[in-house]
């Protein structure tokens, strides 16, 4: 990401540098764990998708709610570049599906939370989060290497950072 592109969106991501983006060796059951974070059913890409279709709402109700959205939609994009890369180096292939989760089919718009209203669609927002900590969580069990555990560790303290900012606009909006 370019420099000025990481500056206006650093507001939405957690501080601090990423690690290196590496692998011990290549290992094919790894990238397939990894397919389900990338484009499975609680996958980067459906929180890309889904935040980005909350924005086309949200921005009509403020411009703070809209560049929300849009913000946290791009951090997840770079989070599935991330994946995409860690998944090469492993020796996989990134195309738009999952692993276990689908069964190894390609991604469908079916797995987003797509919502009513601002309040149902904000909680949605953060169960996706708190799912996708879970499943990251995991992935940092089953996978014993340092370099993508610790990459793995830093994209969960931007999904914390995520459901902080959620949570904030739940309390603006006076969300349940
Ligand atoms: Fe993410
Ligand atoms: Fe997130």
């Amino acid at each position: 990401m370019s420099e000025h592109l990481s500056e206006r969106f650093s507001k939405y991501r957690a501080p601090g540098p990423y690690p290196d983006i590496k692998v011990e060796r290549p290992n094919i059951k790894y990238a397939e764990l990894l397919m389900d974070d990338y484009a499975g059913i609680v996958s980067e890409f459906t929180a890309i998708s889904q935040y980005l279709y909350h924005h086309y709402f949200f921005e009509t109700i403020s411009e703070e709610l809209g560049d929300l959205m849009e913000g946290v939609s791009i951090n997840e994009m770079y989070h599935m570049e991330i994946l995409a890369e860690l998944i090469l180096l492993l020796g996989g292939d990134p195309r738009i599906r999952g692993g276990e989760s689908t069964q190894g089919h390609y991604w469908n718009g079916s797995f987003v939370g797509y919502g009513n209203h601002l309040c149902e669609q904000l909680q949605l927002d953060i169960d996706a989060e708190i799912a996708a900590i879970k499943s990251y969580r995991k992935h940092i069990n089953m996978i014993k290497d340092p370099h993508i555990q610790a990459i793995l560790e830093r994209i969960i303290r931007d999904e914390e950072h995520h459901i902080k900012l959620f949570e904030e606009q739940k309390r603006k909006y006076n969300c349940k």
